[in-house]
């Protein structure tokens, strides 16, 4: 994982596991790991979304001098997602599937789009403008731990 690419990717993949197992103990109605998994998924959410929030994203514009492109739309995204974050939390927490299963289809969605155009456009960015400080920005990366 020698690439922001990389190591960002690779999270996605965690999340994205974390997520497909969450909506089969939904399905399940397996309530008890269900709401413990959602939990799970939450919180690597949101540790993905304060590593680029508070280092990935400021350190690019820094960079470049562009905070107003792509990481201003990046933030959004993360406010609409944390929206359906709110809402999954509650309807697995009432055991209401329907509703769960509604607001998950919507989040993959988002996440699908999202998550792709990081790894096909933003990470990639990020890589090429940080050049030879590259190494020093993945050490950060790796070194931030959320504080919920
Ligand atoms: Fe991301």
């Amino acid at each position: 994982m020698n690439t922001i690419t990389q190591t960002m990717t690779y999270e996605h993949n965690v999340c994205d596991n974390l997520f497909a197992q969450a909506e089969l103990l939904v399905s399940q109605a397996k309530w008890e790991q269900a709401i413990a998994n959602v939990e799970s998924f939450i919180q690597a959410m949101e540790q993905h979304f304060s590593r680029e929030e508070n280092v990935l994203f400021p350190t690019f514009e820094a960079r470049t001098g562009n905070s107003m492109g792509p990481t201003q739309i990046m933030r959004m995204e993360h406010t609409q997602m944390r929206q359906l974050f709110a809402e999954m939390q509650q309807s697995v927490v009432q055991h209401n599937s329907d509703d769960y299963l509604g607001q998950a289809e919507t989040l993959l969605m988002l996440m699908r789009q999202h998550n792709a155009k990081e790894e096909q456009i933003l990470y990639p960015m990020t890589d090429s403008a940080f050049g030879a400080e590259r190494s020093t920005v993945l050490q950060h990366l790796k070194d931030h731990i959320h504080q919920a």
